[in-house]
């Protein structure tokens, strides 16, 4: 089984990623940049040029994602990718948040499906680039997938990574497992899953449903609540207090590095949090004093304690 890294914005950026990389990267096949916008006269500019330029990700296997439904911007933006050295990007078709989706990007191009199609076409057509996808399973209804995997089997997709949720589902719920059973052969690509892997359960039951068949699953928040969930997940050791404790350093080190203040460093360790604490179920007080303090040494004290409940090594 192939493992890849899902681009979370605001989360996994480069630094994160490093992070990751250095200290739990065994098994990790693959990295995603979250989505990057496209521009009229240049390729990458600002946030988004730091977080794909080679140096900042040296010795990771990276894919950066675009978010359009402009085939000429795509392109345009790809070919910029491609003089940095990039063998593969990477199209997205999931974001489900108004102001993208509203705007017939993300998920919301899903809605159009001609328009889509002739994208799709423009882009493949144009042969230069390795292109792959990462998309939801349609709008309103889970069973629009059957439309849409008629319009990517069309095209020579490098892979096509499936979320199987809905737009209107934003992250809630369920993913629509059935309906990825449902479709998974039909496809003409390969295929990766994505959605809700937290545990060897979960990848038990979907090695399972597709027949021991699938060769690659995408993680996002799994990995955000247990970083070393891709090791645990291929039966290596479970992760020690030492262990998470000097990943988070690195990260909170890295970053006020980069940032100018104190308080934009707490706030992302504040949004990691968010999703680490889900990990610690028995610890929602210190956790909810963690959501709210007011500096680095605070949070540092608070994550002492949350994190004195797990095993020093495992
Ligand atoms: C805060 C946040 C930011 C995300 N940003 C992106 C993004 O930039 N591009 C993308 O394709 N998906 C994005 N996603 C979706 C994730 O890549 C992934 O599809 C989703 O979290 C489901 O996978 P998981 O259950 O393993 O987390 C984002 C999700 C969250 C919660």
């Amino acid at each position: 089984m192939r493992y890849y890294l899902a681009p979370m914005e605001g989360i996994t950026g480069y630094i994160f990623r490093n992070a990751l990389h250095d200290h739990f990267g065994e098994g990790i096949d693959k990295y995603y940049t979250p989505f990057l916008v496209v521009h009229e006269k240049i390729a990458v500019g600002g946030r988004d040029l730091k977080d794909v330029l080679p140096a900042h990700n040296v010795g990771i296997n990276l894919v950066p994602q675009i978010l359009t439904n402009d085939a000429d911007g795509f392109l345009r933006t790809a070919e910029g990718l491609a003089e940095f050295g990039y063998k593969e990007v990477n199209l997205n078709l999931g974001c489900p948040s108004k102001t993208v989706a509203g705007k017939g990007r993300g998920s919301g191009f899903l809605a159009d499906t001609e328009k889509l199609d002739d994208f799709l076409y423009r882009i493949f057509e144009d042969g230069r680039f390795n292109i792959s996808v990462k998309t939801r399973i349609g709008v309103t209804d889970p069973e629009e997938f059957g439309e849409l995997i008629g319009i990517f089997n069309k095209y020579p997709i490098r892979e096509l990574i499936i979320h199987p949720r809905v737009r209107y589902e934003y992250y809630k719920g369920k993913p629509h497992r059935d309906i990825f059973y449902k479709y998974f052969d039909t496809s003409a690509n390969p295929v990766c899953y994505n959605g809700d892997i937290f545990s060897k359960e979960d990848m038990e039951e979907l090695k399972e449903g597709t027949g021991g068949r699938l060769g690659a699953v995408m993680i996002g928040r799994g990995i955000l609540m247990d970083p070393s969930l891709i090791r645990t997940l291929s039966g290596g050791k479970a992760l020690s207090r030492s262990e998470i404790m000097s990943f988070l350093d690195r990260i909170r080190d890295d970053l006020l590095r980069e940032m100018s203040s104190e308080k934009q460093v707490l706030m992302k360790l504040k949004e990691l949090w968010g999703y680490l604490g889900n990990g610690f179920p028995g610890r929602k007080k210190e956790l909810k004093q963690l959501l709210k303090c007011g500096s680095l040494n605070e949070l540092k004290m608070l994550q002492m304690q949350i994190l004195g409940d797990m095993k020093e090594v495992s």
